[in-house]
């Protein structure tokens, strides 16, 4: 268990191609901190540079109270799970887990205690003699998760371990890596650019864009209140509304009419970019006389079952709708759409940064 901070990391690879820009970050003790960004954006490269697998440019990583810069990967007493989670074929499961202890040289009884606990902890202990070829995805995926997990490293760091198990099974390895986190109580740094994992697993979710960090938070802050229009578009599914707005008395208003509760810290006359989540949409029959409220023609409507997503053509823009089941509009069908409750984050359309409050 420890702390891993990344000051300033910077790396930049031979070929010119800058893949992590001035990076700070402060992982918890016993934090399960989520990277996500989409392909590209110097994830992988950061858990590598984290793990010693690559020699940053500039910057320091120190895990624990240890600057680990300069020191090899086995010396950094931390665990790597990837995306490929490249198991030796022809050793059993056993074999496989206990595999990083003997190359550590440890007691062959230790080795079988940790084993045997991991097995436990992973209900791998039906599968130990076999080999991983007669093993289903999600089996194999435990195995290499017992695998760092036996080493007892200071860190897990876990390059979007899932990606390759079908829908289903994802969302149950997701609980399951998330359980076993808080049992173990270890620091990990999971990686995804999947934003529903994110959302489901970290403690804090970092979003990261071309190398640099656009935000870090609680899931419900990124959310809630994206720090820039870049967060805005990546959180969330169906995604923020983004509608050119301006401030009026006490209000937003945007095209067509539309008015939606203002953000303090704006004044009278100023042009944003309002960030309103689906489910802070509404749609209704159109009243005669509403001020309030845009009218439009719904495009589309997803019944998904315990909610419907409306997607409805307007002045404003092409708006997503997050409604009950129990909403009843058809396609085609002529609608009003009103803005509900508080105020939704503002952006500056130059900066695409919050408006701060
Ligand atoms: N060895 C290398 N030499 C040159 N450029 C590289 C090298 N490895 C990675 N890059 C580049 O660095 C950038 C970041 O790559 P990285 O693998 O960290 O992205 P990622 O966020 O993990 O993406 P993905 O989600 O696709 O795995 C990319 O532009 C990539 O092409
Ligand atoms: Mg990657």
């Amino acid at each position: 268990m420890a702390e891993v901070l990344v000051k300033r990391l910077h790396k930049a690879f031979p070929d010119g191609t800058v893949a992590v820009e001035r990076l700070d970050l402060t992982i918890g003790d016993g934090e399960l901190f989520v990277m996500l960004g989409p392909s590209g954006c110097g994830k992988t490269t950061t858990l590598r540079c984290i793990a010693g697998l690559e020699q940053e440019t500039s910057g320091e990583i120190r895990i624990g109270d240890q600057v680990v810069s300069g020191l090899r990967p086995s010396q950094r007493d931390i665990a790597m799970v990837f995306q490929f989670y490249a198991l030796y074929p022809h050793l059993s499961v056993r074999d496989n887990m206990a595999f990083p202890l003997r190359a550590a040289g440890r007691p062959e009884s230790e080795v079988n205690e940790r084993v045997a606990e991991a097995a436990r902890m992973l209900q791998l202990e039906p599968f130990l003699t076999r080999r991983p070829a007669r093993l289903s995805g999600g089996e194999q995926q435990r195995v290499a998760l017992g695998r760092a997990m036996v080493r007892q490293p200071k860190a897990f760091l876990m390059d979007e371990p899932l990606t390759n198990l079908d829908a289903e099974l994802r969302a149950d390895m997701r609980a399951e890596v998330k359980h076993l986190q808080q049992r173990l109580n270890t620091t990990m740094v999971y990686v995804t650019h999947d934003q529903t994992e994110a959302m489901a697993l970290g403690d804090r979710i970092a979003i990261l864009n071309k190398g640099k960090l656009e935000q870090i938070g609680a899931p419900m802050e990124v959310y809630e209140r994206p720090a820039t229009l870049f967060a805005a578009r990546f959180i969330g599914s169906p995604p923020m509304n983004l509608i050119e707005a301006e401030v009026t008395n006490g209000h937003l208003t945007a095209a067509g009419g539309m008015k939606i509760a203002a953000p303090d810290g704006l004044e009278r006359g100023d042009r944003v970019i309002a960030g309103v989540r689906p489910e802070r949409f509404t749609v209704s029959s159109p009243a005669a006389a509403d001020p309030e409220s845009v009218r439009g023609r719904i495009v589309s409507r997803e019944a998904l079952g315990d909610e419907t997503i409306y997607v409805v053509h307007t002045e404003a823009g092409l708006l997503h709708v997050r409604m009950p089941p129990t909403a009843r509009f058809e396609e085609e069908q002529i609608v009003a759409v009103r803005h509900q409750g508080a105020a939704p984050p503002a952006y500056d359309p130059q900066t695409e940064q919050v408006v701060s409050r």
